[in-house]
Order: structure tokens, then C-alpha cells, then sequence
């Protein structure tokens, strides 16, 4: 994967890392950013992230935090917020967690104040009698989208403190899909309603 050495005369721009232009660019970076450093792309993408934030409660090591950080990445959330332990899986992050935002908040008390300190619309996904549908919800442009954890879901505290809860349509017999990709499906619907929106 990647591009090898740079060949020809080296290119100009402090952006550049000579390590990367001697030896070949092999991570995981969309083309316009092969031979940046990491510093530069994250600088980068500090000048256009989007204004969604996404938080997920992580008291027994949820597996899914990884693949939520790349995701975000993808879709250049403004930061990540993990609600509870400190430490989490990096894997299914794929590195993508150095260049995405990633804040610690050990209570979801710390959680609240922190969005309602920002301006935030604190948003909760999960399936609860009383969520509306994702589906034609309107997001609003400055929000935190919370997730909960494989078992238990969405915390009752998150659930109160929410200014709604949402949930995504399912047509099979699961209960419900993985935290991950519930993830995926609510990001895309805020950039479809604030990037493509013909009437934004
Ligand atoms: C496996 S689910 C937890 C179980 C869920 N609370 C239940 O009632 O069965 C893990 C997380 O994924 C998200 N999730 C999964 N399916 C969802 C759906 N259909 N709508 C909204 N969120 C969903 C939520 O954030 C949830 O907290």
C-alpha cells in the first residue's frame, strides 16, 4: 500500500517530510496528503473540520471506540469524547486517532457541562420507546451525537440529559445493529444534512 520513494527533485513546502520522501509513504492517508507529515496533515484538517462532535460511554472496553474513530476521521468530526475509561482498543482505529481530536471524560457529569459549555446539542442514539426516527430528524448543526456500549446500551444519564434521543430504522430480526455502525449511519446523516443540503 502507498507510494514508494519520491522520485526525481524533492518538492518544496515545510508540509514534506523528508523521511517520508527518502523512504516511501505506506500509511493510510488519502492521496493529497502522501509525504505531508503528520503534524502537517492534522493542521490541515484543523482548518475544515466539520461541526459535529461524536462521544461514546466506554465503561467495559467497547470494541467498536476504534472503528468510531475512523469513521469520524472519514467524515472529519470536530472531535471524539469518550465517556468513562480513559483507555480503549486502538485497533480498529487503524491509526486514525493521531490525526483525530480524541477527549477523555471520566463521568458523563464532566461529559455535560464540557457540550453545554460549547453550545452544544447533546444528541443520544439508541433504541428507547421515546427516540425519534433518524430518518427525519432535523440535526442540528452543532451537536454531539452520544453512543452507548455493545451490552447495555446508552446510559439512562446520557438518555436524560439528552435533548433527544434518535434511533435508525430497522427492517430484520436483530435487535439492533452494532455501536459502530449505528456510528457510521448518524455521521453520514449529518453530513448529508449540512454538507449536501441544497437547503442548508
Ligand atoms: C448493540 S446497541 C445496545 C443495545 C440497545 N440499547 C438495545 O435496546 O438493544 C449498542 C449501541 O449501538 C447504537 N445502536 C445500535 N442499534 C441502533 C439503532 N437501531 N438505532 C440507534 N442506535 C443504535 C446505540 O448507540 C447503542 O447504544
Amino acid at each position: 500500500m502507498g507510494v514508494g520513494p519520491w522520485e526525481g527533485e524533492w518538492p518544496e513546502g515545510e508540509h514534506y517530510d523528508p523521511d517520508l520522501l527518502e523512504n516511501g509513504d505506506r500509511r493510510n492517508v488519502a492521496d493529497k496528503y502522501r509525504y505531508w507529515s503528520m503534524e502537517a496533515v492534522v493542521a490541515d484538517l484543523d482548518t475544515r473540520r466539520h461541526d459535529f462532535h461524536i462521544a461514546i460511554e466506554n465503561w467495559q472496553h467497547d470494541m467498536n471506540i476504534g472503528t468510531v474513530v475512523r469513521t469520524a476521521n472519514a467524515f472529519l468530526a470536530k472531535e471524539v469524547h469518550i465517556i468513562g475509561r480513559r483507555r480503549w482498543n486502538k485497533r480498529g482505529a487503524m491509526v486514525t486517532d493521531r490525526y483525530q481530536h480524541v477527549r477523555h471524560h471520566p463521568t458523563v457529569e464532566d461529559f455535560v457541562s464540557w457540550a453545554q459549555g460549547e453550545g452544544l446539542a447533546i444528541i443520544g442514539i439508541d433504541i428507547f420507546p421515546d427516540s425519534q426516527k433518524l430518518e427525519t430528524y432535523d440535526l442540528p448543526r452543532n451537536c454531539v451525537l452520544v453512543f452507548g456500549q455493545e451490552g447495555p446500551g446508552l446510559s439512562e444519564e446520557v438518555h436524560q440529559v439528552a435533548e433527544t434521543t434518535l434511533s435508525i430504522e430497522q427492517f430484520g430480526s436483530t435487535r439492533s445493529i452494532n455501536a459502530a455502525s449505528a456510528a457510521g449511519i448518524a455521521m453520514h446523516a449529518w453530513i448529508r444534512r449540512h454538507v449536501f443540503s441544497q437547503s442548508v
